[in-house]
């Protein structure tokens, strides 16, 4: 008898955790980033998106500020700012860390399409007049690195997009319907 309940018990929670794992929603996989470092702030202080990420309005891809940019930055900017210990405590652990080692920040990028998708910054930023927060909402309020996508997905439009490449999809879609521009496959697909 002892040893069935035992094995009732088994199976029950066997079952209970197979059903957890379809009832719990699929996470973002939080990738830590190597450094700290807080959009709000460098926002606020006047930056534009563009001084930081150099390419977007005219390559395919954005590209993320390396150990160089930081300190020139912070070099000529300190001064404006003789109380801030963090901006030159970082200063000093980037140049130590990784100019003086001639190592790159291992930023880990996490807005990306799969390679079979095309997709150009400068399409969308220059030609296409579109914000950068309206694709990456709410980048420039963060406090935190990025570790998750900001791509405003559409929940489940339909019971065939269940799963997050098809939602992406939907997203450029989306727009594209909404503002005429082509829906074509191999627009993106190519
Ligand atoms: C274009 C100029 C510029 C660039 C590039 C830049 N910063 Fe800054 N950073 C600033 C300014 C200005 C401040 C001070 C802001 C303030 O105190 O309001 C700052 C402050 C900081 C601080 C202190 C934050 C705090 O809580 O006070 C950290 C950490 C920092 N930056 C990290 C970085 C890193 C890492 C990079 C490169 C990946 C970088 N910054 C690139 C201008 C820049
Ligand atoms: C129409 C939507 C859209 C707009 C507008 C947009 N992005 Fe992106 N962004 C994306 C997509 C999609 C990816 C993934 C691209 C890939 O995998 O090639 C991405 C990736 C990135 C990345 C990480 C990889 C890289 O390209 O370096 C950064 C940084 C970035 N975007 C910054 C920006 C900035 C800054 C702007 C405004 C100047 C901007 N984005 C405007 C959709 C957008
Ligand atoms: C506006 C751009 C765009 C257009 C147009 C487009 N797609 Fe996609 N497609 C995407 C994106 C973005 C993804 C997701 C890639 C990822 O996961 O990073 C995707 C993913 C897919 C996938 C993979 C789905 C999965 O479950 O992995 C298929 C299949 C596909 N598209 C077929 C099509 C077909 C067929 C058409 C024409 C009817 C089409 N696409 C038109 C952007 C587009
Ligand atoms: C002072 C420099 C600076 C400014 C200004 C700045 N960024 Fe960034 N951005 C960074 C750094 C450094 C990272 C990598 C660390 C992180 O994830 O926060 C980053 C990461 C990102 C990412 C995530 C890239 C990925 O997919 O991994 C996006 C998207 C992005 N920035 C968009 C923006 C937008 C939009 C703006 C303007 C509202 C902006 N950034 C302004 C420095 C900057
Ligand atoms: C918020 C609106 C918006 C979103 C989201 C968006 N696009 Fe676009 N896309 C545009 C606009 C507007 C244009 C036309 C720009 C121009 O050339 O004037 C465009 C143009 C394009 C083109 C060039 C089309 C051609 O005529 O050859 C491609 C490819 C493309 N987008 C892919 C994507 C992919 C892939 C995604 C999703 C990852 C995406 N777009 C998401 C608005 C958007």
């Amino acid at each position: 008898m002892g040893k069935l309940v035992g094995f009732l018990e088994f199976v029950a929670g066997f079952l209970f955790v197979v059903l957890l794992a379809f009832a719990v929603p699929a996470r973002d996989v939080r990738n830590e980033q190597p450094l700290p470092f807080n959009h709000k702030k460098h926002v606020e202080a006047g930056w534009e998106c563009i001084n930081c990420h150099p390419f977007a309005d005219h390559q395919p891809f954005a590209g993320l500020p390396q150990a160089q940019e930081c300190v020139e930055c912070h070099e000529s900017e300190m001064p404006k700012y003789p109380d801030n210990k963090a901006m030159r405590e970082m200063t000093e652990l980037l140049k130590k860390e990784y100019i003086a080692k001639g190592r790159e920040i291992p930023w880990k990028v996490v807005h990306r399409v799969k390679d079979f998708v095309y997709f150009s910054h400068q399409r969308h930023v220059t030609l296409g007049k579109i914000d950068c927060t309206q694709c990456h909402v709410g980048v420039d309020k963060m406090t935190e690195p990025v570790t998750k996508s900001l791509f405003p997905l559409p929940k489940y439009p339909n019971m065939f997009a269940y799963n997050e490449s098809v939602r992406k999809m939907y997203w450029c879609m989306g727009c594209h319907e909404q503002k005429n521009v082509t829906t074509d496959c191999n627009a993106c697909h190519r």
